[in-house]
């Protein structure tokens, strides 16, 4: 997919050339030549070069993505709704992150009409300088992430652009923007359309020049004249509402459609909060229902640092424009400048073992001479990259996320140590959670109510399995058995009594048998809802041996049980299989990666599963000891003919005896999985344990 966008992006710079087609292409057209029969016996015309060459013509970038939109992840209404949300939360959780500020969001969504909506997303992020916001609202391919190489949620420059662009084609309204640097400058509002013929953006408002909003008091004035929509505080704490310094506001109208459950913009922003326990999200449903997603911790993580890419990790073709780009003269300059992890030493080496001299002057280094270059690189021993370019979640912040959002009993986490691929260094973390209960067994009755209303699947067992995640088909069976309803009843058609019903059997069946494995997915902090199956982290988890971690799975299966697991990819680059940023491709180094960090949890599980198991069989022992100790105790009695005094004694004794053959009942973990009794289970750091009758599920 990268190689469309690349040459869609190689033509965006040739607008101008447009029109160059061979002059004889005119006449060329009357060129067409008869030549033997075609299979309904009349002579076929065949098409001469030149009559091609009249037809064939640049196609611009913007023209390109709105006919293959499905490639952005904009291919159907509900979709792109939440690929709406999303570009824009991503870049303003990466704007905020950059600018350093504990990023606070507002996400609006409200109902325009049938299948139409208008999304607000607002930061109180460093804000777009005037200059630069039609450039990238409305131009595809525009941003600052694409050539650098640092951890961030965007990297192609596409996302917001392409949003803007299919709520205009589908509504024909234009993209809406303020943003505002400093509480000392004006804000800027623009409205924008993107003329896709030339990839370039169109000012509406101001004379095509935009529209300035002043300072102050005289600017709350000039906001609620023109209905502009904008947060200009900060929800009120003990009295405290201070003005927001700086900021985006982003508005786009489009054709969408509003479901919740599975894919929704709900399910994307309570992930979001899980894996970024730094934001605070406010978001408005279209039904007008407010939900604050607040942050459990004021600290931002570590900032990652950009890095140059790791000789390892650069291809021949690569190398070759890299020299030809090149400031440096010798070539020893720009080996050490434009690596990283190459020394005056490394480069050295480099250049003897390409037998090239150190000195030798790029311009006028010879094709050969990079070739032998290249294979000098791959022969030098090099460090790996530096990794503070990463910020990984870290084990503590993703147990506290996922105990935060996920329900259950045993949770642990995994951050493995970072790894290379292509150069491009990486690091896998996962969490898991074990014990919770299915997001089908959370919902209310007023939820189930309007889901089943707006859901297009066409039977009530589609409805189940599409709608929550970890369900399975057992479980819908089981819902449907115990609801005693058809598994091919419409989910739209049902009465008011149906659906109560329908509601106590979802609450009341126990689904953590036939619940399956809910993966959650995310590449730099940012959750992935679609094509599970095309991705790496699924494939990792379905390839595991799931069986000898205590769960059972089925051959090419997620396993079965309630367990939760997040897999969280961070890198430089992320290589996704498309554009719509959906899946990671599966790289050799990052299978393997994300296979060592799935066995450390897995291992983790195990040992609780075990020791939950060992407790369970030991205090059924002992309740069958207790049962049958009275009448031995008496039987013993009579035997030997004692008196009360030394039956009760004897009983006493059995008594022991039995509690110390079954002393495993008795042991209690603490909430870092280490048994309260001497003889530990050692399970390690970074595990949390929720004891059900001390504490009741956190939410
Ligand atoms: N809310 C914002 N605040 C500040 N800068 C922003 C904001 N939104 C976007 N930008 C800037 O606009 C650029 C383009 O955004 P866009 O979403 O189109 O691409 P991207 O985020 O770089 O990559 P991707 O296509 O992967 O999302 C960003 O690189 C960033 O510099
Ligand atoms: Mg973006």
């Amino acid at each position: 997919m990268s190689t469309a966008k690349q040459a869609a992006k190689k033509s965006d710079v040739h607008v101008e050339e447009e029109e160059a087609v061979d002059e004889g292409a005119t006449e060329a057209s009357t060129d067409e030549v008869s030549t033997e029969s075609a299979s309904n016996g009349k002579p076929r015309k065949r098409v001469t070069a030149e009559t091609l060459a009249t037809k064939q013509r640049e196609i611009s970038v913007s023209e390109f993505f709105a006919k293959n939109r499905h490639l952005l992840g904009f291919d159907n209404p509900r979709k792109a709704l939440l690929t709406t949300v999303k570009e824009a939360v991503d870049n303003s959780l990466d704007a905020c992150e950059e600018g350093g500020i504990v990023p606070e969001l507002w996400v609006h969504i409200e109902t325009m009409g049938t299948n139409r909506f208008k999304v607000g997303v607002q930061d109180n992020g460093p804000g777009i300088v005037k200059k630069q916001i039609p450039l990238i609202f409305g131009k595809l391919l525009y941003g600052s992430k694409f050539h650098r190489l640092r951890m961030s949620r965007g990297q192609q420059g596409i996302g917001i652009s392409a949003a803007g662009m299919y709520g205009m084609l589908t509504t024909g309204k234009p993209v809406k923007i303020i943003s505002k640097t400093s509480p000392r400058k004006p804000a800027h509002y623009f409205e924008l359309q993107i003329d896709t013929k030339r990839n370039l953006p169109e000012i509406i408002n101001g004379k095509g020049e935009g529209e300035d909003i002043p300072i102050g008091d005289k600017g709350h004035k000039y906001i609620a004249e023109r209905g502009i929509e904008w947060v200009a505080h900060y929800p009120s704490d003990e009295g405290h509402h201070p003005e927001l310094k700086s900021g985006t506001r982003v508005t786009i109208e489009l054709e969408g459609r509003y479901y919740r459950g599975r894919g929704s913009v709900d399910e994307y922003l309570e992930q979001t909060a899980i894996a970024n326990p730094h934001v605070t999200i406010h978001y408005q449903d279209p039904e007008g229902n407010e939900t604050t997603y607040g942050r459990s911790t004021d600290q931002l993580p570590p900032e990652p640092k950009e890095i140059k890419p790791h000789p390892y990790g650069v291809e021949l073709g690569r190398l070759v424009t890299m020299i030809k780009d090149t400031h440096a003269t010798t070539i020893t300059q720009f080996l050490t400048e434009s690596f990283s992890r190459v020394s005056p030493s490394v480069a050295r080496k480099i250049c003897e073992t390409a037998k090239i001299s150190t000195r030798a002057n790029t311009k006028r280094i010879a094709r050969q001479e990079v070739d032998s270059l290249y294979q000098a690189i791959q022969d030098t021993r090099i460090s790996a990259p530096a990794t503070d370019c990463i910020a990984p979640i870290g084990e503590p912040l993703i147990l506290k996320g996922l105990h935060h959002v996920v329900p259950g009993e045993f949770y642990c986490a995994a951050t493995r140590p970072p790894a290379v691929y292509r150069g491009n260094p990486f690091v896998i973390e996962v969490g898991l959670a074990f014990g919770g209960a299915s997001a089908a067994q959370k919902v209310p009755l007023d939820s189930l109510t309007e889901m089943l209303g707006e859901s297009d699947a066409r039977t009530l067992r589609q409805f189940l399995m599409s709608s929550f995640d970890g369900i399975g088909s057992a479980g819908s069976e089981a819902i449907l058995a115990e609801s005693k309803m058809g598994t091919r009843q419409s989910p739209g058609r049902l009465s008011k009594e149906e659906i109560t019903r329908l509601h106590q059997a979802m609450r009341n069946v126990n689904l953590s048998e036939g619940q399956t494995m809910q993966v959650l997915r995310y590449a730099n902090r940012v959750p992935l809802q679609f094509q599970p199956a095309a991705c790496a982290i699924t494939q990792s988890v379905i390839g595991m041996n799931w069986r000898s971690y205590g769960l059972s799975q089925s051959r090419g299966q997620l396993p079965v049980g309630p367990v939760t697991v997040m897999v969280h990819m961070a890198s430089v680059w992320v290589p996704f299989t498309s554009e719509s940023k959906e899946a990671v491709a599966g790289y050799p180094e990052i299978a393997r990666e994300l296979r060592l960090a799935l066995q450390t949890v897995g291992r983790k599980l195990a040992m609780y599963l075990n020791a939950r198991n060992r407790v369970k069989q030991e205090g059924e022992r002992r309740s069958i000891f207790l049962r049958y100790l009275g009448e031995v105790a008496g039987a013993v009695g009579v035997i030997r003919d004692y008196d009360e005094p030394r039956r009760k004694n004897l009983y006493e004794k059995l008594l022991g005896v039995a509690r110390k053959k079954t002393a495993e009942a008795d042991i209690k973990f603490d909430d870092r999985g280490r048994k309260v009794a001497e003889d530990e289970i050692d399970l390690g750091e970074n595990v949390l344990i929720v004891r059900h009758d001390a504490e009741p599920h956190a939410k």
